[in-house]
């Protein structure tokens, strides 16, 4: 009984000093086109004040997460309103929603995803409570170069430290995985990934493949690491991809 007093008394202080306050993410468009950034928040967790809106160029918006949110956040690009529909869509990311708002739909691959837990391991261990987990993944394809830098954030169980892909793949992509538009011969808008390029168990990790022993990093895998070290390359790539700290706030950076 003794045990449980104190450990719940050390964790109210550690709430007070550490998790009482919630994280902001300041989002930075340094592109020199407009991103529209696309909000996803997991199941079961609160909701944020938008999910989703226009970046211009050199612009950045501060966002306030509330405590213990876990979603995602990507970037569309080539957007625009149909002039007689009103309709609203992307080239890349788009969420289908046919407004600027995502409203709980995800990104259309392939994009560069974002990912966030905060507060994840919420369990009665004082000493890893209170942890966020994130990454930058490319396991749904490529369409945009993107950066996690964490600020005022002590190192958790984990690395905490900048995460992210800043290179841009869309040009050295390889040909079989290459998006491109329709209307503009040829330029490269998104890179897809393997597993949404060719569908088969192999690349996407799925079937016999479903575990980290059988579904190991593929050619094209490789080509995403190589570019990126410290992004998800693939669904299993979780050593080198997976960053946590506690108590810090975000900049999700566009084009970094
Ligand atoms: C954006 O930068 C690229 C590469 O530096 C350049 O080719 C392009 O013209 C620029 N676009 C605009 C709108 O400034
Ligand atoms: C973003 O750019 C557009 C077009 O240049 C401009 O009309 C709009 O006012 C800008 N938005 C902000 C918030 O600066």
């Amino acid at each position: 009984m003794g045990f449980i007093k104190v450990s719940s008394f050390l964790f109210v202080i550690f709430f007070l000093i550490n998790g009482g306050s919630s994280t902001t993410f300041t989002v930075v468009n340094q592109c020199n086109y407009t991103v529209w950034p696309g909000l996803l928040s997991g199941a079961g967790t609160a909701p944020l004040s938008t999910t989703g809106f226009s970046l211009n160029s050199s612009e950045s918006r501060v966002i306030s997460i509330p405590a213990s949110w876990s979603g995602r956040i990507w970037g569309r690009t080539l957007c625009s309103q149909n002039p007689t529909t009103g309709k609203f869509t992307c080239v890349t990311g788009d969420c289908g929603s046919s407004k600027i708002e995502c409203s709980g739909a995800g990104g259309k691959p392939p994009a560069t995803l974002a990912e966030f837990t905060l507060n994840g391991a919420t369990n009665s261990n004082i000493f890893t409570s209170n942890l966020d987990f994130f990454d930058i993944s490319l396991v749904d394809g490529y369409n945009i170069p993107v950066t996690i830098v964490p600020h005022g954030g002590a190192a958790g169980v984990g690395k905490c430290m900048a995460a992210g892909c800043a290179a841009d793949l869309n040009v050295v992509c390889p040909p079989q995985l290459k998006l491109t538009m329709e209307d503009a011969a040829g330029v490269a808008v998104a890179c897809k990934s393997a597993c949404e390029a060719f569908g088969t168990p192999e690349f996407c990790c799925s079937g016999a493949f479903g575990t980290p022993d059988t579904c190991k990093a593929s050619e094209y895998a490789g080509f995403f690491k190589k570019a990126c070290p410290t992004a998800y390359s693939y669904a299993y790539d979780d050593g080198t991809s997976t960053f946590t700290c506690s108590g810090a706030d975000y900049v999700i950076t566009f084009c970094p």
